[in-house]
């Protein structure tokens, strides 16, 4: 059986790639084969998906596409083992954080066309951000494909010169967990001040989806709508004041550098 995409790691993020592709029609399950090692991964996959699923990562690795979609700390060693059944003429997908084109060319010793893609998990939901870069040998064509891949279901994708890679793992990346634990703290707060934490969830979520929309409909910069809603001496202003005498923005700019810090680390 020839198949058009084959993936090393049936993870998270594989799983909400995949899902998006074959639910909007991109590409067809039969197509695509996924190798993991954890046998709860590749049976959830076949479940819900109808993908074919392996265990070992010699199909997925023969593939004209592969997507490489392990965790970066294992990614060098995986390859060691891998690299040698990539074909010359592949292009091949990384998704890892922090691993550039280069180190995928060193351990493909000049095999397959290299695209490096940061995406975030909204993915799931049609709702995902990626940014793609193309590696030094990587066509038009092969960008053009990996950007369809990471929007068939809807979301977004930019396309960045690599070097900014680690920004966008800071951002956009990551940054899905940065609102979850937003949520989280305004769950806390409202339910210390009387909601149920059902109510609270349902409050905080359809807040910030409902802003976050706003933002993106009316094109308007985030800081004039944060102004709009802060009328002098009242509520708003009260809580962002806080926030600012307790350096909130501070933190936060300081932790999306750690984020990209990190990343950085795990390249190099
Ligand atoms: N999660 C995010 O928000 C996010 C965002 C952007 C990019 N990424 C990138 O996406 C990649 C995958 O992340 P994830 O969150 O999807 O990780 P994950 O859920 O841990 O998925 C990786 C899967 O690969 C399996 N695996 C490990 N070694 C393998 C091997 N040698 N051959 C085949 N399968 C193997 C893992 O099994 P075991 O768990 O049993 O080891 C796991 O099921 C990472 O490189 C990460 O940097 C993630």
């Amino acid at each position: 059986m020839d198949y058009e995409l084959g993936v090393i790691g049936g993870g998270n993020m594989a799983e909400a790639i995949l899902g998006a592709a074959v639910r909007s029609g991109f590409l067809s399950a039969d197509n695509i084969v996924v190798a993991d090692v954890a046998a709860q991964r590749r049976e959830k996959l076949t479940k819900e998906l109808g993908l074919t699923c392996v265990e070992t990562n010699d199909a997925p690795a023969a593939c004209p596409r592969v997507l490489l979609a392990v965790k970066p700390q294992v990614m060098g060693e995986m390859l060691d083992a891998e690299a040698k059944k990539i074909r010359d003429d592949a292009l091949v997908i990384s998704i890892a954080a922090g691993l550039s084109t280069a180190f995928f060319d060193g351990k493909l010793n000049g095999r397959g066309r290299i695209v490096r893609v940061m995406p975030n998990t909204p993915m799931l939901v049609g709702q995902g951000a990626s940014a793609v870069s193309g590696g030094p040998r990587a066509t038009k064509d092969d960008v053009a494909w990996t950007r369809k891949l990471f929007t068939c279901g809807g979301g977004l994708e930019v396309e960045v010169d690599e070097s900014l890679m680690d920004a966008v793992t800071c951002v956009s990346g990551s940054g899905p967990a940065y609102f979850f634990y937003f949520i989280e703290a305004m769950i806390q707060a409202g339910v210390e001040e009387g909601l149920t934490p059902q109510d609270a969830l349902k409050l905080a979520t359809q807040t910030c989806a409902g802003a976050a929309e706003l933002l993106a409909e009316t094109g308007e910069e985030p800081a004039e709508l944060r102004r709009r809603v802060t009328s002098p001496g009242g509520t708003t202003q009260r809580a962002i004041e806080t926030m600012d005498a307790k350096g909130v923005k501070d933190h936060i700019i300081a932790a999306l550098h750690a984020c990209a810090q990190r990343s950085r680390e795990l390249g190099a």
